[in-house]
């Protein structure tokens, strides 16, 4: 596994690997992983000859007042789990090398992005969506892998890869979830111990939707209405339940195969975010 910080040595080697006609498969992440993470390594690691991974905790899809400075890291052992996943080369560059001096541009999927958590986090997904842009010019896979937890930032990069016509494929991979149903994220590890037992909540709500939609109910305002007292009564904070179509974002009236049912809470400080596709 060869480690690289700086961008024209990581695409010096890329440059060799396309020469040798490479498939190059990528998975982005924030670091301090987990089982989410190395699921889609795993699936990357299937599909490509040399399979890239960065580690980058990107500081423009942060707002103000959001948990940048906090976020957690942990590059010694992301290190020896990428190693045993056998990644091929690790992307870790500074802050500086990804946004230098007088750094102004940004690429913005405008509608999808203004809904679902980019209510709540306005600048979020121009972060995501620039970094990710930068960081497939810097490794320019064949494909790249995003988690279905995070559904609506995959459904974005696909709009941008085809809005931009970047030659790349996107996979997404399954939700990994806790033993209790809990979906993996680097964030649960902020949750004390009453607000980790309380976010159960979340999958419980999601579980009960997809039942109650299998048994019949087609009303989403009913859905979501039973799901926000269920939230509610175990202690999360709502920031927003919804039903919606699936490639859209746009709300639905009437639920439906392929009606994503999505939800972000806070539990105490931390905002947890889920989904379950019906
Ligand atoms: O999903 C994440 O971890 C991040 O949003 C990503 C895609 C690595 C961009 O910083």
């Amino acid at each position: 596994m060869r480690l690289y910080k700086k961008i024209n040595q990581i695409k010096k080697s890329i440059q060799k690997y396309k020469r040798e006609r490479k498939i190059i498969g990528f998975v982005p992440t924030m670091g301090y992983l987990h089982k989410g993470h190395l699921s889609l390594i795993k699936i990357a690691r299937k599909k490509a000859d040399i399979l890239v991974v960065s580690i980058f905790v990107n500081p423009t899809q942060f707002g103000p007042g959001e948990d940048f400075s906090r976020y957690p890291r942990n590059m010694e052992r992301d290190l020896g789990l990428l190693e045993k996943e056998d990644v091929d080369m690790v992307f870790y560059p500074a802050i500086k090398e990804m946004y230098s001096e007088g750094f102004e541009t940004f690429v913005e999927v405008k509608e999808l992005s203004r809904v679902m958590c980019g209510k709540s986090r306005p600048d979020h997904f121009r972060g995501v969506t620039t970094v990710v842009l930068k960081l497939f010019n810097i490794v320019e896979p064949d494909f790249a892998v995003f988690g279905k937890k995070d559904f609506q930032q995959a459904v974005i990069i696909k709009r941008m890869v085809k809005d931009l016509n970047l030659p790349i494929r996107i996979f997404t991979g399954p939700i990994i979830r806790e033993p209790d149903g809990l979906a993996m994220s680097s964030r649960n590890t902020y949750l004390n111990q009453t607000e980790r037992k309380n976010a159960t909540v979340l999958f419980k709500s999601l579980k009960w939707a997809k039942n109650a939609y299998n048994n019949g109910v087609i009303d989403s305002k009913k859905i979501i209405q039973k799901m926000k007292k269920m939230i509610k009564n175990s202690g999360g904070q709502i920031d927003y339940v919804v039903a919606v179509d699936k490639n859209s974002l746009k709300p639905v009236r009437t639920l439906k195969k392929g009606t994503l049912i999505a939800v972000a809470v806070y539990f105490g400080k931390t905002r947890l975010i889920d989904n379950i596709l019906l």
